[in-house]
């Protein structure tokens, strides 16, 4: 396939095409800033008609592309003013899937986060392992990825041929920054995470799948990593964290209390990138 990938010169990005091009893809990347050569565009997708445009077509670069997979946005609150996060990653957004949606491409997988399901947990989860069933936002950027998700719900039902994936991926790990797991023992490490995180290869696998095998329809999933980033076992952090909160399940040691059992199920994902196996 062809696959146009937003956002591809940041942190997913950048492990999302690796792995598609090792999959056989052919991958042409849209980023604000990123290496100028074949596989890359300059792209502005804050501007309706640079994103449009780009999706159906670059002339030294491709003629219209078979999936989108759409990881552009500023990635936390913080960096800009509330306000600013908030238009700008929803102009991005509505952009992007909209234009894709105009320009006729049928398969499209985008970055949801943990911060639509509640995420830093300061009002503790209905239940866990938290799944899918639950989103909640606390912040502009957490409200963004809660209206992305509304949006693509109503556009698979303007072409029922349209298959929408949003991965609620948690905190992504790149390679190099394993650094602070040097905490696992502490208890109030990754707490506002619910102690989850995903290594940004597995986080790319997640992408690779959800590309081949999504069906018609839009779905979410959480993808995070099998294991929690602590070495207290998961039932101990449940009840330390979250007195009273039902557990659906009974937890393996160090199992994740952000399920990823729906990704495992439906797309076949299983991470590899273990930071105990390291
Ligand atoms: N990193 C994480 O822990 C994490 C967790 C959950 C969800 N996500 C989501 O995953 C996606 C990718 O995150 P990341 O960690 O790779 O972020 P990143 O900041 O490393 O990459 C984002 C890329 O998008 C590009 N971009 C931003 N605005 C743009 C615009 N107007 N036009 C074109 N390109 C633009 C940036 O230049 C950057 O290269 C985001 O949607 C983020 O919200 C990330």
């Amino acid at each position: 396939m062809r696959i146009a990938i937003t956002g591809s010169n940041g942190k997913i990005g950048r492990a999302t095409t690796a792995r598609l091009l090792a999959d056989g893809h052919e991958v042409v990347g849209f980023d604000l800033d990123g290496p100028r050569g074949p596989g890359f565009t300059r792209v502005d997708l804050r501007d309706y008609g640079q994103a449009l445009d780009a999706l159906l077509g670059v002339t030294a670069r491709h003629d219209g592309v078979d999936a989108l997979v759409h990881l552009a946005a500023i990635p936390v609150n913080g960096l800009v003013p509330d306000a600013t996060t908030f238009h700008h990653n929803m102009a991005v957004s509505f952009n992007v899937l909209f234009g894709a949606h105009r320009a006729g491409i049928k398969k499209i997988v985008y970055a949801s986060s943990i911060i639509a399901m509640g995420f830093p947990f300061e009002e503790p989860p209905p239940y866990l392992p938290l799944d899918e069933g639950y989103t909640a936002a606390n912040n502009t950027y957490g409200l963004v990825k809660v209206m992305e998700e509304t949006m693509v719900g109503q556009l698979v039902r303007w072409d029922p041929q349209l298959s929408v994936t949003a991965l609620r991926f948690t905190n992504v790990v790149g390679e190099n920054e394993y650094g602070s797991f040097e905490r696992a023992g502490e208890l109030d490490y990754r707490r506002e995470l619910l102690g989850s995180y995903v290594d940004a290869r597995d986080a790319a696998l997640a992408v690779s799948l959800a590309v081949e095998k999504a069906p018609p329809g839009f779905e979410a999933y959480a993808i995070a990593a099998s294991d929690t980033g602590l070495t207290i076992p998961s039932a101990q952090l449940a009840a330390a964290w979250f007195p009273g909160v039902p557990l659906r399940k009974e937890l393996g040691e160090f199992e994740t209390l952000l399920s990823i059992d729906k990704a495992a199920t439906r797309l076949g994902y299983v991470p590899r990138h273990l930071w105990r196996d390291r």
